[in-house]
């Protein structure tokens, strides 16, 4: 993928409310082209919300919808009216609510539906994830799904499996003497984008930096530098 490397990273805006949602999307402004919008968020602010960061930025509604074939497929509906750019399920929902999912969100061809393969922060053993991921990708790809949320260490191999144009998006972004937190399969900006991943999310990197341009302008030096070097 050779999209310009701002319109593939991805800030997560896990932060309270809308006031902080839209400080965040001021002080990053146009260095990024994406946030993500995940639980935290959307539970507090709800569609409003969304509605707000769409206007100048695209959208990732990450909320890992994982129920019955039916609800999720309802859900996706209402997503879609959101006018997302990106929206997820979880693969652990298996290949009839995967299905459902891509048959909803055939109504929204500007909408990318993908699924949560093993979640970065999973302590699993790193092979058992990457099995596991793979078969969840294929899985996805099967039903129709335009791609999958990974770790990096699975990118590659979902890739040679499912094909070039299967998106990858990766989170357990970390670089430098930064703390892991609660992610378990993380690598660096650099190598995430050496190892094919479409989109970067990264979430405390950026948000909680003392200057979180900075820390955005340092991943995108990092993930350009791959292209350059
Ligand atoms: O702060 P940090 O960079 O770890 O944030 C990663 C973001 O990506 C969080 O919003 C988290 O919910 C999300 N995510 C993840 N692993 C997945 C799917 C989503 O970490 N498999």
């Amino acid at each position: 993928m050779s999209a310009d490397m701002q319109d593939r990273l991805m800030v997560a805006l896990d932060v309270a409310d809308h006031s902080g949602a839209l400080a965040l999307r001021d002080a990053l402004g146009d260095s990024v082209g994406w946030f993500k919008i995940g639980l935290r968020l959307f539970v507090a602010e709800g569609p409003a919300l969304v509605r707000s960061i769409s206007e100048q930025h695209k959208v990732f509604l990450d909320l890992k919808f994982h129920d019955i074939p039916n609800t999720v497929a309802q859900a996706v509906d209402s997503a879609g009216g959101l006018g997302v750019d990106m929206l997820n399920v979880h693969a652990g929902g298996g290949p009839d609510m995967l299905a459902a999912a891509a048959r909803a969100a055939r109504d929204f061809p500007d909408m990318k539906l993908i699924a949560v393969t093993v979640l970065t922060s999973d302590s699993m053993p790193k092979e058992r994830a990457a099995e596991l991921a793979l078969e969840r990708a294929r899985m996805a790809c099967d039903a129709g799904l335009a791609g999958v949320v990974c770790s990096v260490w699975e990118a590659a191999a979902i890739k040679q499996a499912c094909g070039e144009d299967f998106m990858t998006v990766t989170p357990g972004i970390r670089w430098g003497d930064q703390d892991v937190q609660d992610q378990k399969r993380i690598a660096d900006p650099a190598s995430a984008v050496q190892s094919g991943s479409d989109y970067l999310v990264v979430g405390r990197p950026i948000i909680q930096a003392s200057d979180p341009k900075s820390a955005a302008l340092e991943a995108l030096a990092m993930m350009r530098a791959t292209i350059s070097a």
